[in-house]
């Protein structure tokens, strides 16, 4: 089998990820943060498990990036800087911004995202700087330029937002309230719905299948995610906005 096949092929295995994902996430909510619960094997520290898990996004992405023929041109490397400005902060800056002191992750939900990390690093990187093929004509395309302006709106949501949540609590402190203002106002997780403009955006501006695949699979993740936090808030907060929706605006 060629490389390509094998890259066609873990394009197809990740959008059929997603649609698994989806399913089982309706049933079973993902054991960490909130909906953390006893019975999923060893845990590791929160903050490590972040850094840890998110790490080949970066690392591994770098590499394969680095292998492929079109590594020094232009738009590869324009998309190089959307990939690393998203996973730099995950891994290297949100994870010191969480007010976590004393909680836990599942070492199993860790190593499936570093599973799905790998996958999703050699899907995108080998793409982007190998088989896919951009001219610098590509930079005024109306696909791109409307792509990474969608990437931005969603990076600038999702940074804003999880920024909220971290100013509910105190140093030291780790219990929850209703979050309030701006897009919380409208939804539960707005946070969720950046990540997946995000991806989406870089869809678009990749205009590819690998692209989609990962928006994709992050809707799929975070779109049943999105239900039970809401679903959560209702359940413990009897003054919790009747009206808000769990993740986009006025319909869902
Ligand atoms: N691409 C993907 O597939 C993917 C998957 C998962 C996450 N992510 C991204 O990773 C980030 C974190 O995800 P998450 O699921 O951990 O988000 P989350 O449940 O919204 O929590 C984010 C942080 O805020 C705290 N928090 C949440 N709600 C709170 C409340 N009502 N009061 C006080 N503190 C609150 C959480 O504490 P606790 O941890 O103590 O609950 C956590 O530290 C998000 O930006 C998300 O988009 C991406």
């Amino acid at each position: 089998m060629s490389e390509v096949e094998i890259h066609t092929w873990a394009i197809w295995l990740e959008i059929l990820l997603a649609g698994v994902t989806c399913l089982a996430l309706l049933f079973i909510t993902a054991p960490y943060g909130r909906h953390r619960r006893s019975g999923w094997g060893p845990t590791v520290p929160n903050r490590v498990g972040w850094i840890v898990m998110e790490i080949p996004a970066v690392v591994a992405f770098a590499w394969i990036f680095a292998q492929g023929e079109h590594r020094a041109e232009a738009v590869p490397l324009a998309f190089l800087g959307l990939w690393q400005l998203h996973y730099i902060h995950r891994v290297f800056i949100f994870p010191f911004r969480l007010r976590t002191e004393g909680k836990r992750m599942a070492l199993f939900i860790a190593a499936l995202a570093i599973t799905f990390n790998c996958l999703n690093a050699y899907v995108n990187a080998r793409w982007i700087s190998h088989f896919g093929a951009y001219g610098n004509d590509w930079l005024l395309d109306p696909r791109f330029i409307a792509g990474v302006s969608v990437f931005g709106l969603g990076f600038g949501i999702n940074l804003k937002t999880d920024q909220s949540l971290f100013n509910l609590r105190k140093p030291g402190e780790t219990g929850y309230e209703v979050p309030r203002g701006w897009l919380y106002e409208y939804v539960a997780c707005p946070n969720y719905l950046g990540e997946i403009l995000d991806w989406l955006g870089f869809a678009l501006a990749t205009w590819s299948l690998a692209g989609l695949a990962f928006a994709l699979y992050t809707a799929a993740n975070l779109g049943p995610r999105a239900i039970a936090n809401h679903r959560w808030y209702r359940e413990r907060f009897p003054d919790y906005p009747k009206h808000r929706k769990a993740l986009v605006p006025f319909l869902f």
